[in-house]
């Protein structure tokens, strides 16, 4: 049996679904994440073979004193601030996805036994996409692009692990999501958000249950020196404003979220950081895929259950009440003008500018 297996952000969204996949695998696991209360309730929700240190990854001596005492074979690097959280605190932001990063591979460089580094990067890597003038996928070989604070530093950090000397394996995800309504809160900032994207941008989804798959598998796999591109099958390649509305309506909010603006085809720069990307490399290396899209709308209709014929009844008041919470509500006539929307409410969102 392969060693300890270490989760930065274990608490996270993919990082709890990770833990819970490397247990079911009968690993040794332990989750590393902020000591909060919201981590310390999930905490008691933690399969018993998962452990959990306590730790600020921006604090360069917390982290070397975890890893010292946990020796892990395999450091799995989750921990992050993602959109649209990023833009509301740009400082902190960069000293936990890049400096903090660049902290944790110089300590696990100065291990007697280097670890195994799986690093979880993104889609946004290849900036924003005009799906009228880009054909075909990504693929793991094209060039990085900039467009955005989150594109910089998932593209920044990226390039600290893959220039270190340790056995790396860069895993670039696409839309997470769970079908598990409570995995992804519903809030306003999150409405505002996606109201903010293109509808007709191209969204790679994948289940939250096939990344964790992914990750575990590439703990062990022979892909030390990859990057590989983790999203769903062929039936999760959609369009923005398709998967909240769909989703939604499985869960019986049918018409319940608003219409958003169409991208400007004439602009390179007005879309958001994501496009349809080339998995077959992935899964031939890791075999992740088990959820197809309609496979996860099933599963969140059936888990609605009996809630589902009070949400479908709520479903008008819920749109009047959410529109008003959108990006573009009572702005002039427009094609989706995504980073001017988002600076509106977060923040600057442009990359930062000292390097
Ligand atoms: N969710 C997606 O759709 C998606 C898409 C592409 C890439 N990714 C990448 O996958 C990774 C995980 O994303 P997620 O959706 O689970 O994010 P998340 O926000 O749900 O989880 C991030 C975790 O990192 C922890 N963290 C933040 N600052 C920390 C610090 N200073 N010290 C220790 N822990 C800290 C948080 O407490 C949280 O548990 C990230 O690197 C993200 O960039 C996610």
């Amino acid at each position: 049996m392969p060693g300890t297996v270490l989760v930065t952000g274990g608490f996270g969204l993919v990082g709890s679904a990770t833990a819970a996949r490397l247990a079911e695998l009968g690993r040794t696991v332990v989750v590393a994440d902020l000591d909060s209360p919201a981590n310390r309730k999930a905490e008691m929700g933690l399969p018993a073979a998962v452990n959990v240190q306590w730790v600020d990854l921006t604090d360069a001596e917390q982290t070397a004193r975890v890893i010292a005492e946990v020796a892990p074979e395999v450091i799995i690097h989750l921990a992050a601030v993602i959109p649209p959280g990023i833009y509301r605190n740009r400082e902190l932001a960069r000293r936990v996805n890049v400096d903090a990063t660049r902290a944790l591979v110089g300590i696990a460089e100065s291990q007697p036994r280097l670890p195994r580094f799986v690093h979880a990067s993104s889609n946004a890597v290849y900036g924003a996409r005009n799906p009228h003038r880009v054909t075909g996928a990504v693929t793991a070989d094209m060039p990085m692009q900039v467009s955005d604070l989150y594109s910089a530093h998932k593209a920044e950090a990226e390039s600290i692990v893959r220039a270190s000397s340790l056995d790396w394996v860069v895993l670039r995800l696409g839309g997470v999501l769970s079908v598990d309504p409570k995995a992804i809160p519903f809030s306003a900032d999150a409405i505002y958000f996606e109201s903010c994207l293109p509808v007709d941008g191209r969204i790679h989804t994948v289940d939250v249950r096939d990344v964790a798959w992914a990750f575990a598998a590439a703990t062990t796999a022979d892909v030390v020196g990859e990057i590989l591109l983790i999203a769903g099958d062929d039936s999760h390649r959609r369009v923005q404003g398709e998967v909240g509305a769909a989703l939604a309506g499985a869960r019986g909010l049918a018409g319940g979220v608003t219409k958003g603006r169409p991208g400007d085809p004439g602009s390179d720069h007005d879309w958001f950081v994501t496009d349809w990307m080339d998995t077959t490399r992935a899964q031939e290396a890791l075999q992740f895929q088990h959820h197809t899209w309609q496979d996860m709308l099933d599963e969140a209709r059936q888990r609605a259950g009996a809630a589902r014929p009070l949400l479908r009844l709520a479903a008008p008041l819920v749109r009047a009440t959410l529109k008003r919470r959108t990006a573009y509500y009572k702005q002039p006539v427009g094609y989706a003008n995504p980073w001017d929307a988002i600076s509106r409410k977060f923040g600057d969102c442009s990359p930062d500018t000292q390097r």
